[in-house]
């Protein structure tokens, strides 16, 4: 069976270079959201900018899923660096994936156990993730690392914050939507994959780096993801 590949980007800058590359392209506008269906470098995929955050990227890749028929979903952009030797344009290849932000702990559960899936972390792929680890070396990315990587409804610029994400869960680095694909791909039974390119340090600097190096970072972060796609067999 042909796999049909979701792209997902939370902003625009994520998604941009992606969908003018895109063959028979056709688009579908679901709400607020326009799916970009079409043949990238041969495989068959759709490609959608959701919105930023949780939500908005559940209810996107639900929709791949359901209505476009995903088989796998690719969660393209950037991310804070939770991990001290990550710096601006280094890249972040998900193993797993957690909701920093989830919590019934006061209940007895442990932090980030998600409800219904009862997992804190949520495995990517594991085949994807080393394509994807291949990928931004052969792209030459001075520093590549796999691991956990930490979502939630924030963008994080509190030292303190970071730290105790970092403390709390391991990982590399946060971003506000891979852990809710991993969620949604996890429910449908659908392979996920999350490819992460750092924009800034998730710290007291990073609303300033954050629009220095976010565009840049996003193009990157979507050659890795174009390299990975063609991988996908
Ligand atoms: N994406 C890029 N930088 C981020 C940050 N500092 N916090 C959350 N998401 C991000």
């Amino acid at each position: 069976m042909a796999e049909i590949i979701g792209i997902i980007g939370a902003m625009e800058e994520e998604v941009s270079t992606l969908i003018p590359a895109l063959e028979d392209h056709t688009e579908r506008r679901i709400g607020i959201v326009t799916y970009h269906v079409g043949k990238l470098d041969g495989k068959e995929v759709v490609v959608a900018r959701s919105g930023v955050g949780k939500v908005n990227a559940a209810l996107t890749a639900a929709e791949m899923i359901r209505t476009f028929h995903a088989t796998v979903i690719v969660n393209t952009g950037v991310a804070g660096a939770l991990d001290e030797s990550l710096e601006p344009e280094d890249a972040v290849i998900a193993t797993a994936l957690v909701q920093h932000d989830y919590s019934t702990a006061p209940l007895g559960d442990p932090p980030g156990r998600v409800s219904g899936i009862d997992l804190v972390y949520i495995p990517a792929d594991p085949a994807i993730s080393v394509a994807a680890e291949n990928a931004a070396r052969e792209l030459g990315v001075r520093r590549v690392l796999t691991g956990t990587i930490a979502s939630g409804d924030q963008f994080i610029s509190d030292p303190a914050r970071k730290e105790w994400i970092r403390r709390t869960y391991g990982g590399l680095a946060c971003e506000m939507e891979g852990a809710a694909i991993a969620h949604a791909c996890t429910l449908y039974g659908v392979r996920c994959a999350v490819i992460r390119t750092i924009s800034d340090r998730a710290d007291g600097k990073a609303d300033v780096d954050f629009p220095t190096f976010a565009v840049r970072a996003a193009a990157r972060n979507a050659k890795i993801v174009r390299k990975v796609v063609s991988a996908i067999r």
